[in-house]
């Protein structure tokens, strides 16, 4: 059974991410944006509050069921303790702590301790960031 403290991002289907646990949530110059339990966290590209969700994947006709294969999971003992979220300027959300990344349903996981997570809505690897906010002209802080 999944420890209630442990840290999560769960795919929302279509729509954001949903980050729980020991959370922090930093911008690109380290400064704290949040401090929480939870957030959620745009990974569509077309939030007007970025980096939070707004619910602008609905209208922006985000898909994304959610699965998907983890070339570099990892096998940690736990997923408790502080989790950074660093949202980078143009690119993608940096993942610095133990975290279980799963699909709504949990079919779907991988457990990380690093990583970068699309937030542009156009990786070909989602959740995960594949470069891709280059070439689609990413531009938000
Ligand atoms: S995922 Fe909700 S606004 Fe982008």
């Amino acid at each position: 059974m999944a420890d209630s403290k442990a840290n999560s991002i769960t795919l929302k289907v279509d729509g954001p991410l949903v980050c729980r646990g020991e959370i922090t949530l930093v911008n690109a110059a380290g400064e704290v944006l949040l401090k929480d339990s939870e957030v959620w966290l745009c990974r569509c590209g077309e939030s007007k509050k970025m980096p939070f969700c707004d619910g602008n994947h609905r209208q922006a006709g985000f898909r994304d069921a959610g699965e998907f294969e983890d070339e570099r999971a990892e096998t940690l003992d736990s997923c408790i303790g502080p989790l950074l979220i660093s949202v980078k300027p143009n690119a993608m959300l940096s993942i610095k702590g133990p975290v279980t990344i799963q699909s709504a349903d949990g079919r779907f996981h991988s457990q990380r301790s690093r990583g970068a997570l699309c937030r542009c809505g156009h990786s070909g690897k989602k959740p995960f960031c594949d470069a891709s906010h280059k070439r689609c002209g990413f531009n938000v802080d």
